[in-house]
């Protein structure tokens, strides 16, 4: 059952926050951008100091710190006049390259804002938005979000948590990340085992190209990035398959779980990282919920729609929807084997 609608008065304040939110996010891509909140990280300053530190206009400056206190960012002493980051505020805006650190999802929030004549059109017309088709910065929000989380979770959680499979992989063996994006999870697998060789593919070419770019500046070599379609992606006698935050986003994903299913090794494993989801709609009405649901309705399912078939499984499918996909596509040994925060992680054996 959901909870009982909010009076008038309440609804005013969960929206009005709702929306004050949405502008303090703009305002927290303005400030990483012009590098406002890693100059504030320095040490207590005025909008004078920290307009000069990070060479920034000083009214401007002045103006965003008052946004950013108004809305619990930073942190402003009235005794001395100055603003500063508490150590969960540098944690959240300062120091990048941790899963804590949220500027990247104000990069997202603005591609999806520049984006949103297209997504308005696809209402009335149904169609789809193809990935290729999005702003620029969905790309690179997509990484930088994802980065770090992989960093975190994927060679020290997800994968150990997978029947023998990084034995095997610290042998050598064959891996394939299908809608690899810019490469993320294919790199940090590759170097966590490097005797592995390990293919990323992607239908995307602009991400394909970064990828291979990054491969080749962090000097990574047993890897190779592909254009290909997770229906048609080649080789087979793979080891283990990985889908991460993607299976939801492809138009034909019982398609694409038939095809991963034929290219694996007999014995191979399926990882499938997808955003965490209770089952039934009404028990994801939370904060996870309203953020997930809201980029489906603007990313996830527009881009599935763009594909052929267009199942459209959004970002919200569910555990049991979820397997009830892997096992239409022939993997019959299917178990939830590790959850954080925002993904579960399911194993599929044939
Ligand atoms: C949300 S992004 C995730 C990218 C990457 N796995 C990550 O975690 O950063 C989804 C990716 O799936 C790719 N994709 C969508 N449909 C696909 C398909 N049918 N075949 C291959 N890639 C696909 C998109 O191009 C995009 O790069």
């Amino acid at each position: 059952m959901s909870a009982a609608p909010l009076d008038r008065e309440q609804l005013m304040g969960k929206v009005m926050g709702d929306f004050a939110g949405a502008f303090s996010a703009l305002l927290v891509r303005v400030g990483e951008q012009n590098g406002l909140f890693k100059a504030l990280g320095q040490g207590p300053a005025d909008s004078v100091v920290l307009a000069a530190r990070a060479g920034a206009a000083e009214r401007y400056v002045r103006e965003w710190l008052s946004a950013m206190a108004a809305a619990g960012y930073v942190t402003y002493d009235p005794a001395i006049g100055a603003f500063s980051l508490s150590p969960a505020q540098a944690a959240l805006f300062a120091e990048e390259g941790t899963p804590f650190y949220l500027p990247p999802f104000a990069d997202l929030l603005a591609g999806v804002y520049c984006d949103e004549p297209k997504i308005t059109a696809a209402f009335k017309s149904g169609e789809g938005i193809p990935w290729n088709d999005r702003h620029g910065c969905v790309f690179c929000g997509m990484e930088r979000c994802s980065r770090p989380t992989t960093a975190a979770f994927l060679v020290d959680w997800w994968l150990p948590a997978l029947d023998g499979l990084t034995e095997r992989l610290k042998a050598g063996g064959k891996v394939a990340d299908i809608g690899c994006g810019r490469g993320g999870a294919v790199i940090a697998m590759a170097k966590a085992f490097p005797n592995a060789t390990v293919h990323g593919f992607d239908l995307h070419p602009g991400s394909i190209e970064h990828a291979r770019a990054t491969a080749a500046e962090m000097g990574v070599t047993n890897v190779r990035f592909e254009v290909a379609a997770a229906k048609a992606f080649p080789g087979d006698g793979y080891d283990l398959v990985t889908i991460v935050d993607a299976l939801h986003d492809m138009g034909d994903p019982v398609g694409a779980a038939r095809h991963v299913r034929q290219a694996l090794k007999p014995n191979g494993t399926w990882m499938v990282v997808e955003p965490l989801a209770e089952d039934r709609l009404e028990d994801n009405f939370n904060i996870r919920g309203q953020l997930a649901y809201a980029a489906s309705t603007c990313i996830c399912t527009a881009v599935s729609l763009s594909q052929e078939v267009g199942l459209a499984l959004g970002a919200q499918a569910g555990p049991t929807r979820l397997k009830s996909v892997l096992a239409e596509g022939g993997f019959t040994r299917i178990r939830r084997v590790a959850e954080n925060a925002n993904n579960i992680v399911l194993e599929a054996r044939p």
